[in-house]
């Protein structure tokens, strides 16, 4: 969307995959204290979203949405000046429908200049817009009202298309929004992750500055998969120029946990300026490389291992868009380490079962 907003897709943390529905104001401010605490901030973790569950279920008199009385007695405005005030940008949720997904709020359908015009006001930096409880009617429709809506209530929102891929966003989204869910739910599982992984890497070549694709959101540190699927988890929404939202609990994060998300040379992968969507340029069985172009002629390369043993992997330098007789030099991005050894046609790593080896490869003659 030309909305001069996400060059490179956006980073920061979301509030649904750890805490679901049970969230306040406390919870978010605490996360953008611990966003800033942790150095997370500075990395790029700017966007502080809060998802589902934080508006009456009632429209004010005039029809407006109100923050829960409950859970956020201090509104919506409110915590967005305090948001700022460390830096950092508010993100909220509505839906393209009647009530969002959980029921328990009510949507922008019918209400989307209102709301555009609501969310603008509060100083709200970050739209995720969801697909539930709608009137049956395209997508496609739907969804460029809250884009006019947004574009013309006076301040630049970034707006997320949440359709779940039903109807092919990563068609239509580009002058639509800023990016597009391509899945339905993760899990915190290896299976969830993988197929999401998967789903989003068909859109490939419709990424690009301004509009992402999106698999959904991390699980990095929720606790259902092991150190090595998590690596590999953050690893392809890396590569995969996908939005990096944290999705656990950061107040709390393990120094395992922040080793994962908080890798400078990983996220640089996601940030590199050309926004080149990497594919699954090889298979064999279940060894997979995938890799993508970056600026200045480097290449993001990861080989990742989903069987169940411990395997080598090579990729030829003709599937990954490096010239047949280049020599090459290898950056392991989890071990921090330059290679010594100089490349020529190929690289082969050992990969543990569910792990993953990520490089950059800079050709030097
Ligand atoms: C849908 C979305 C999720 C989350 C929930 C909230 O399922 O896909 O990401 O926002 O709704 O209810």
């Amino acid at each position: 969307l030309a909305n001069g907003l996400a060059k490179t897709p956006p980073m920061g943390w979301n509030s649904w995959n750890h805490f679901n529905c049970k969230i306040d104001e406390n919870i978010i401010k605490e996360t953008a204290d611990a966003l800033v605490s942790t150095g997370l901030a500075k990395l790029g973790y700017i966007y502080v979203n809060i998802d589902d569950c934080w508006a009456e279920l009632v429209r004010d008199k005039e029809g407006n949405l109100v923050g829960k009385k409950s859970t956020f007695p201090s509104g919506i405005k409110a915590l967005a000046d305090y948001v700022h005030r460390k830096g950092l940008k508010l993100g909220i949720y509505s839906d393209a429908g009647y009530f969002t997904c959980s029921k328990q709020m009510p949507g922008s359908l019918g209400h989307e200049e209102k709301d555009a015009k609501s969310f603008a006001s509060w100083g709200i930096d970050y739209l995720k817009y969801d697909n539930c409880n709608n009137d049956g009617s395209n997508p496609t429709v739907r969804y460029p009202v809250m884009t006019r809506s947004l574009m013309k209530a006076g301040r630049p929102i970034f707006f997320s298309l949440c359709e779940w891929g039903d109807m092919h966003p990563a068609l239509w989204g580009a002058p639509v929004g800023n990016s597009w869910r391509t899945t339905n739910d993760i899990s915190d599982t290896w299976e969830s992750m993988v197929s999401r992984a998967d789903m989003n890497e068909v859109y490939a070549e419709l990424a690009r500055p301004g509009g992402w694709n999106d698999p959904d959101m991390l699980e990095v540190g929720n606790g259902g998969m092991t150190k090595d699927e998590y690596i590999v988890h953050f690893s392809i929404w890396a590569i995969s120029k996908a939005p990096l939202l944290i999705g656990c609990d950061v107040r709390n994060a393990t120094k395992e946990t922040m080793e994962i998300i908080a890798n400078k040379e990983v996220i640089a992968v996601n940030q590199d300026s050309l926004g080149i969507q990497a594919k699954k340029v090889r298979m064999q069985g279940d060894l997979e490389i995938w890799a993508g172009q970056l600026s200045r002629y480097r290449v993001a390369l990861l080989l990742v291992n989903r069987g169940p043993w411990r395997n080598s992997i090579t990729a030829h330098w003709d599937d990954i868009g490096i010239p047949p007789s280049s020599v090459v030099q290898a950056r392991d991005l989890w071990e921090h380490k330059t290679l010594k050894e100089q490349f020529v046609g190929n690289l082969t790593a050992t990969v543990n079962s569910h792990g993953c080896k990520m490089y950059v490869l800079k050709p030097i003659s």
